[in-house]
């Protein structure tokens, strides 16, 4: 399999604020940690995801220039929030989380699962360790 490997738009994205839609992407995989190119992380931001992954983790660069990972896993009942233009909505229950992970709205109380993001001679990395496997 290519490692670039595009499973599907995030198409739900388009129902949620008209955001253009986060690309998924499959990463390199390695004890703790996943990766992917620099290149992969779009101007909607990115969800990486292996096939052994319930959820995925949305990448995004913030305007700060600053890279933000999070699992697109709702803290409320566990849907998947999908990226909209500013945040992230979850379609269950209308929570809303900025890219981040802080709450926004609720019903959710807790942010979503942050993990620490490094770059690496062109790479994202998403640093797994500490935070529970996705
Ligand atoms: Fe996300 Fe309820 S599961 S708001």
């Amino acid at each position: 399999m290519p490692r670039r490997d595009f499973v599907a738009l995030g198409a739900s994205a388009l129902a949620f604020g008209g955001c253009a839609g986060a690309a998924y992407v499959v990463p390199r995989s390695a004890p703790g940690r996943l990766s992917i190119s620099v290149g992969d992380v779009g101007a909607d931001g990115v969800l990486m995801q292996t096939a052994d992954m319930a959820r995925p983790i949305y990448v995004r660069r913030l305007t700060s220039g600053e890279l933000v990972a999070v699992l697109a896993s709702c803290t409320h009942q566990g849907c998947q929030p999908e990226p909209a233009s500013d945040r992230l909505i979850c379609p269950c229950h209308g929570s809303e989380f900025s890219f981040d992970g802080a709450v926004l709205q609720g019903p959710a109380e807790r942010a979503l699962v942050r993990y620490a993001v490094t770059e690496e001679s062109g790479d994202v990395v998403v640093w797994l360790q500490g935070r529970g496997a996705p």
